[in-house]
């Protein structure tokens, strides 16, 4: 079995330690992957969007299945260039994959069908967006209509915050075209959860919740991150809300995709507000979180390519996919600077210093030059620890940390921290 897992980032290591971990005698290749991904898989130098030569060479090595981890490539259409070369391949279709790849498509879609999520309104041109945003209370939310790194949103709490948050979306073009068009929503009060769920058509399999942490800094300050820390089950969180997730916005959407005739194959991640009135949706994404998947994928017991293969042949329903009870909790080391501009290269030093029984090192943005392993992104290593509970987890997750350094590491020290309150 040959496999080819398209990304270079933390999601992208622990989907490929998944794969892995569940046979290893898999060949598993990936492009452009990342110094972590080298070390249990063969890492091609082919970008995420280069479609035409990610086919020729899954051709040229006959590889058995394609995975896709990021969202530029699906919303681009990755999967159905694969699909039309005839290579097996986990993951939505372009015209699925606007669910995330424009808020405008999800939010309409949620009208249309009343599934919850905030209010909210949609603009193509500064002037109309203005007078709306003037008439409305802050706290609001601004969010540029396509992808945007994770970045695209802002939540302002003053009217000052809010004319410089439209202005440098739509005027500036701080998210460049993804700023075009507008989403300026009804601020929603609550805690925040994530379920990722396998979805073919209209199964809907949920993964354990998890919960992330967007904002760079301890206490949800600054600005916001692609996710600085997560971690799952969510204790302080009841079944009972989950429940009501699943079955009035997840289930119910995959519904709306297949109505639409857009059928959602892959993985549908729902970033949802527990707000006083139930669960609302904030987002949908079209593939697995990051960093939510270093946290729910080594909790999985069942083998992920066998619920990818299942996907793919339309038995989701029958594969019976099994749980660890344990906790999980990612710490993000990140690059001074991050989520603004940050140096790169800086060499990392400690990786050997934790074992894999201590703790999981995924790797996010990574480089090797010369022999050594360095930084190359905002996001650069994910440090994953589980235990029997949250407390445990994160006590050994930050106790690895704390043993891996490069110039300039930033990390949240708050990771998980709302479960023990
Ligand atoms: P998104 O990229 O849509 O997930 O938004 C990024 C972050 O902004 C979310 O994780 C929330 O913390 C926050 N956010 C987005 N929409 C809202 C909203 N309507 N009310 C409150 N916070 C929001
Ligand atoms: N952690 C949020 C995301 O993957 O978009």
């Amino acid at each position: 079995m040959r496999i080819l897992v398209i990304g270079r980032g933390g999601r992208e290591h622990a989907i490929v330690w998944a794969l892995k971990r569940a046979d290893p005698a898999r060949e598993i290749l990936c492009a452009p992957g990342n110094a972590g991904i080298a070390q249990l898989a063969e890492t091609v130098p082919i970008g995420e969007m280069e479609f035409d030569r990610l086919v020729a060479f899954a051709r040229e090595r006959a590889v058995d299945f394609v995975v896709v981890g990021p969202d530029d490539p699906l919303a681009a259409g990755i999967v159905d260039a694969f699909e039309t070369a005839g290579i097996p391949v986990y993951g939505p279709r372009k015209n699925a994959a606007e669910i995330e790849g424009s808020k405008i498509f999800m939010k309409n879609l949620l009208r249309k069908y009343g599934i919850p999520t905030a209010r909210y309104e949609t603009f193509t041109d500064y002037e109309s967006a203005k007078a709306y945003l003037d008439a409305q209370p802050v706290p609001i939310v601004i969010k540029a209509d396509g992808l945007a790194a994770g970045k695209g949103v802002t939540v302002c709490f003053t009217r000052e915050q809010a004319d410089e948050a439209l202005r440098d979306t739509m005027l500036n073009k701080s998210f460049g075209s993804a700023g075009d068009k507008v989403v300026i929503e009804e601020f929603l009060e609550g805690q925040e959860m994530s379920i990722l769920s396998f979805v073919d058509g209209e199964t809907v399999v949920p993964m354990p919740a998890a919960q992330d942490h967007k904002p760079v800094f301890d206490g949800d300050k600054g600005p916001n991150t692609g996710g600085m820390g997560t971690y799952s089950p969510l204790p302080h969180i009841p079944q009972s809300v989950i429940d009501t997730a699943i079955e009035t916005i997840i289930r119910p959407t995959a519904r709306a995709m297949v109505a639409e005739g857009r059928p959602f194959r892959g993985v549908l991640f729902a970033g949802l507000m527990i707000t006083k009135d139930g669960p609302k949706t904030i987002e949908f994404n079209a593939r697995f979180g990051d960093p939510e998947t270093q946290v729910v994928l080594p909790r999985l017991q069942t083998d992920l390519l066998e619920i990818f293969q299942a996907s793919l042949e339309g038995r989701l329903d029958r594969v019976d996919i099994a749980w660890s009870p344990e906790s999980a909790v990612c710490v993000v080391l990140a690059s001074e600077g991050y989520p603004g501009s940050y140096p790169k290269g800086l060499p990392i030093e400690g990786l050997d210093r934790v074992s894999e029984e201590e703790a999981l090192v995924f790797h996010a943005g990574t480089a090797e030059k010369d022999g050594r392993i360095v930084t190359n992104g905002g996001r650069v290593l994910g440090v994953v620890g589980r235990g029997a509970d949250i407390r445990q987890a994160r006590e050994r997750a930050y106790a690895a940390a704390d043993r891996i350094t490069f110039q300039g590491k930033m990390n949240r020290t708050d990771i998980a921290a709302k479960a023990l309150r």
